[in-house]
C-alpha cells in the first residue's frame, strides 16, 4: 500500500471532519497562521496538508481576488470536499514530501496541524522551503506537546491510568513535534531562517467531556486495543478531568495550546 493510499477516508469522514472539526478545533487557527506567514495581497500561497482547505480559503478571502492560492493534500476525500466548498481555488492531490511544484513557485508556503503526521517531517521542510521564493516565508502551526497542555495531558494521563502504559504512545500522534526548539531546529536544518516563534492559547469545543473522549480514542489506534467496558470508563472519567472546562448546560471548552512559526527562505 502506498502512502497515497493509506492515507484516504471516506467523502463521509472528510465531510464530518469539515463540519465538526473545522469548526470545533482548526478555524481559529487559520487567521493566526496566515498573519504569522504575513500573507498580503497579490502573493501566491501554498497550503501544503490542506485538508478540506480552512487556511487555503482563509488566505483566499485574505488576497480578496488578487494572487493565487493553490491547497494540496494526500487525501482525495479531503480535497473533494475543499473542492465543493471553494470551487474556485486550485486544489491538487499530492505528498508533502514531494510537492509537485518547480523551486521558488510560491511567495508564502502554509501548513496548519499537519507536520506531526508525516513519516519525514525534515523532508517535507525542505519541500518547503524549495517551494517557497527567495526572501518568501514558510510558517507552520503545530499542537504544543502533551506536557503544556491544560485539558488533553490530564485526559491522556486519566486514559493511560484505565487503559494501560500502551495507551500513551495511542494518544500521542498529536504532541509529537510540540517542543518549540526541536521544531526550530528541524526548521533550520531545512535551510530556512526563523523570524518568528510563539505560542497561543485556543480552545477545542465540544458538546460534553464524552464527546471529546469519543473523538480522542475513536481517532487512535486507542480504539482497536479498548474493551467497551473500558471505554465507557474513560468516556467517565473525562467528566472529572474535564470539569474545569465543562460550563453549566454540559459543553466543554478545552483549552488547546499550539505553536506558531514563521521562517524565511534566504536571499530575495
Ligand atoms: C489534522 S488534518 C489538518 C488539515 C488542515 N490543514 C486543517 O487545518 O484543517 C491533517 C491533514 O494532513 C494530511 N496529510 C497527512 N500526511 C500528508 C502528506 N504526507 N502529504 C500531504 N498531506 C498529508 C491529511 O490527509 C489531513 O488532511
Amino acid at each position: 500500500m502506498t502512502t497515497t493510499e493509506r492515507f484516504q477516508v471516506s467523502v463521509e469522514a472528510a465531510e464530518l471532519y469539515e463540519s465538526t472539526f473545522v469548526p470545533a478545533i482548526f478555524a481559529e487557527w487559520a487567521p493566526l497562521l496566515i498573519d504569522t506567514g504575513r500573507v498580503e495581497p497579490g502573493q501566491s500561497v501554498l497550503d501544503v496538508a490542506c485538508g478540506t482547505g480552512i487556511v487555503a480559503r482563509t488566505a483566499a478571502d485574505r488576497l480578496a481576488g488578487t494572487g493565487r492560492v493553490v491547497g494540496l493534500d494526500l487525501n482525495a476525500a479531503m480535497l473533494a470536499v475543499a473542492r465543493r466548498v471553494r470551487p474556485d481555488l486550485e486544489w491538487q492531490q499530492g505528498d508533502a514530501a514531494a510537492l509537485p511544484f518547480p523551486a521558488g513557485a510560491f511567495d508564502r508556503v502554509l501548513c496548519q496541524m499537519a507536520l506531526m503526521f508525516f513519516p519525514d517531517r525534515a523532508a517535507a521542510l525542505r519541500e518547503m522551503a524549495r517551494v517557497a521564493a527567495p526572501g518568501g516565508v514558510v510558517a507552520v502551526c503545530v499542537l504544543a506537546a502533551l506536557d503544556r497542555q491544560p485539558a488533553y495531558g490530564p485526559f491522556v494521563e486519566m486514559a493511560v491510568d484505565r487503559a494501560g502504559p500502551a495507551a500513551r504512545a495511542l494518544l500521542s500522534a498529536y504532541w509529537v513535534c510540540g517542543d518549540p526548539d526541536e521544531l526550530a531546529a528541524t526548521v533550520r536544518a531545512a535551510g530556512l531562517e526563523v523570524v518568528e516563534s510563539r505560542t497561543h492559547l485556543g480552545a477545542a469545543s465540544f458538546p460534553s467531556p464524552e464527546a471529546l473522549a469519543e473523538t480522542e480514542v475513536r481517532g487512535s489506534p486507542l480504539v482497536d486495543r479498548i474493551s467497551d467496558e473500558v471505554f465507557a470508563w474513560i468516556r467517565e472519567g473525562a467528566k472529572e478531568v474535564l470539569r474545569p472546562f465543562t460550563g453549566p448546560a454540559g459543553a466543554v471548552e478545552a483549552p488547546l495550546r499550539g505553536l506558531l512559526l514563521a521562517a524565511r527562505v534566504p536571499g530575495g
